[in-house]
């Protein structure tokens, strides 16, 4: 029934050879794969129908006769990766640096796709006066909903806890469409892979149709990315066509947009979420990324007669994808690879832990200064937009959750930059008492 190719390798070694890049030698541009088949598809008249209601989504049940591995992996996934956490415990400094957002009530490590909905439902962020919009990214229902003109964005969150029913299902990748997709287009024989979510197929929808976003991106990057409420209608956006922190931010002061504001120094703060995708597809500084790879590559396992594994994992979890993928390139060999994913990781955990503790003084400081009320709105406001500036670049990294090993460099920059705005903040306010 179903014919695979280890179409990453086959695909990897190609691109490879194209361009001379095959040992861990530094890279060149973004290699996306690009065929006059796939032009022709991004412009093809197939459309993959959206559905109007919930009642018309195919659940992993009606699937079990025709894709019995795909479904029976998607309904094994209920396990954490690792033994779910409080981040407040693991980074305290947080509590201090978050006052004011709802995380500084609650942030824990992340938790199978199943539990989403549940997990929001049940989540100490949610309040009396949270919206409807925290769906978006749990259930392809309010996605549903949204699509055919409900507009639930301001609702209320507890108002809809009894028509939110559905997690996230094979819809939310697939729409009614699950096959054996093409990896390079969103398309292919009559099946679809790639994002539902009208925020992100407007706000990257010049690479999408473009095909210069692989389908197993778009997929996961349409929830795992950076986003931000529209001030003026409350939904979900997302920055068009940016994932470098550095422009986001840029974008954002020029919005004047917040997420909150500090109440005890006064600052208006961002807040960044999940930016997977965005790191992950940076070619400013993504290796992996300039050399074509996917979140599938690197999350889904590949069973033993080919198909993929829905039951998401990591390289560090799963010795067949660090020996189906990355051994190909990295021939060091498994042992030493593993043990650079580990010391990348502690060593980024550290530096995100030192960087933390010295911007949570600096909020500190500045709250002391912000209370004495010696200062006026003219002092403090530039030392408050270096809070807000220095947060967000700590947030960046810390709320990725790979913790930077998704593109080292570019949390390595951003950690810096964290560090160089804090400390110029601790000057300024030292000079504000002299
Ligand atoms: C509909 C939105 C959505 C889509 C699409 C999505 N994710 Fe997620 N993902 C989430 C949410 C929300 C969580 C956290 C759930 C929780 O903690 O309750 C999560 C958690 C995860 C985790 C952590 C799981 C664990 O057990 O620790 C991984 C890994 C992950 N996603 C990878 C992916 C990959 C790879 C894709 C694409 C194949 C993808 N996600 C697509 C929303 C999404
Ligand atoms: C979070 C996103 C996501 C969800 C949810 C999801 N899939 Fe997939 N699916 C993928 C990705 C990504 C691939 C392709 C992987 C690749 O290109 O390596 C895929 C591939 C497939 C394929 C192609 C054959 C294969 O095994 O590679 C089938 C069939 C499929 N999925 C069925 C399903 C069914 C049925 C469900 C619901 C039970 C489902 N998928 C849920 C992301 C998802
Ligand atoms: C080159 C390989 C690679 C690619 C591509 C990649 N990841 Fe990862 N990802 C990792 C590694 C390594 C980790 C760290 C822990 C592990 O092994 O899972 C990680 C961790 C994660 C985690 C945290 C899991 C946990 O332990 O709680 C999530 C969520 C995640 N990735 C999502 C994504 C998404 C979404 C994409 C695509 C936008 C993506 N990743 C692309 C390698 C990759
Ligand atoms: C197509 C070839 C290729 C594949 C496949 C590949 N890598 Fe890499 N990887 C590279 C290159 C190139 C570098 C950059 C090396 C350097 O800068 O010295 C790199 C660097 C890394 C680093 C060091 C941090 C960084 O980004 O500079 C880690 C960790 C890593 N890879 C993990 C993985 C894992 C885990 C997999 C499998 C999921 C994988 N790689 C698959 C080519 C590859």
């Amino acid at each position: 029934m179903k014919k695979h190719t280890n179409a990453f390798v086959i695909w990897g070694v190609a691109v490879a050879l194209a361009t001379g890049l095959f040992a861990l030698a530094a890279c060149g541009k973004a290699n996306k794969p690009k065929s006059a088949a796939d032009t022709a598809a991004a412009t093809s008249p197939e459309t993959f129908a959206d559905v109007k209601s919930i009642a018309e989504v195919k659940m992993p049940d009606q699937y079990k006769a025709q894709f019995p591995e795909e479904v029976a992996t998607f309904e094994a996934d209920t396990t954490p990766l690792r033994p779910v956490e409080s981040y407040l415990k693991i980074f305290p400094f947080l509590n201090t640096i978050y006052a004011g957002s709802a995380f500084a009530k609650s942030y824990d490590t992340p938790r199978p796709h199943l539990d989403a909905l549940s997990d929001a439902k049940g989540s100490a962020r949610i309040s009396a006066k949270s919206n409807s919009v925290c769906y978006a990214c749990k259930s392809s229902q309010y996605t549903i909903a949204q699509n055919s003109g409900q507009n639930l964005a301001k609702t209320s969150f507890a108002d809809q806890k009894s028509t939110m029913t559905q997690t996230i299902t094979c819809y939310d990748c697939h729409k009614n469409y699950p096959g054996s997709g093409s990896r390079t287009r969103q398309t292919a024989n009559g099946t679809y892979l790639g994002a539902i979510r009208t925020a992100f197929t407007t706000a990257f929808a010049t690479e999408i149709k473009g095909g210069r976003m692989a389908p197993a991106d778009a997929a996961c990057g349409q929830c795992h990315n950076e986003y931000y409420f529209d001030p003026k209608t409350g939904e979900v956006s997302m920055p068009k066509e940016l994932n470098d922190p550095a422009k986001i931010f840029d974008f954002y002061e020029k919005m004047g947009f917040f997420d909150h504001v500090n109440p005890n120094t006064g600052a208006r703060m961002l807040k960044a979420q999940h930016p997977e995708y965005d790191m992950v597809s940076s070619d400013t500084s993504s290796m992996h990324a300039r050399n074509g790879m996917t979140c599938a590559d690197c999350h889904m396992e590949k069973t033993a007669s080919g198909a993929t594994s829905h039951k998401l994992t990591g390289p560090l979890y799963s010795a067949e994808i660090r020996k189906r993928v990355c051994l190909s390139c990295h021939t060091e060999g498994d042992a030493a690879l593993v043990s650079t994913i580990t010391k990348i990781n502690a060593a980024m955990m550290a530096e995100i832990t030192t960087k933390g503790n010295a911007l949570a003084k600096f909020t500190d400081d500045l709250a002391a200064a912000n209370k004495s009320g010696r200062y006026s709105a003219a002092q403090l406001d530039p030392i408050r937009a270096q809070e807000r500036e220095a947060q967000w670049f700590l947030d960046w990294v810390m709320n990725e959750n790979s913790k930077g090993l998704h593109n080292p460099r570019q949390a390595q920059q951003c950690l810096e930059r964290c560090a160089s705005v804090t400390a110029a903040g601790e000057a300024a306010l030292a000079a504000l008492s002299k």
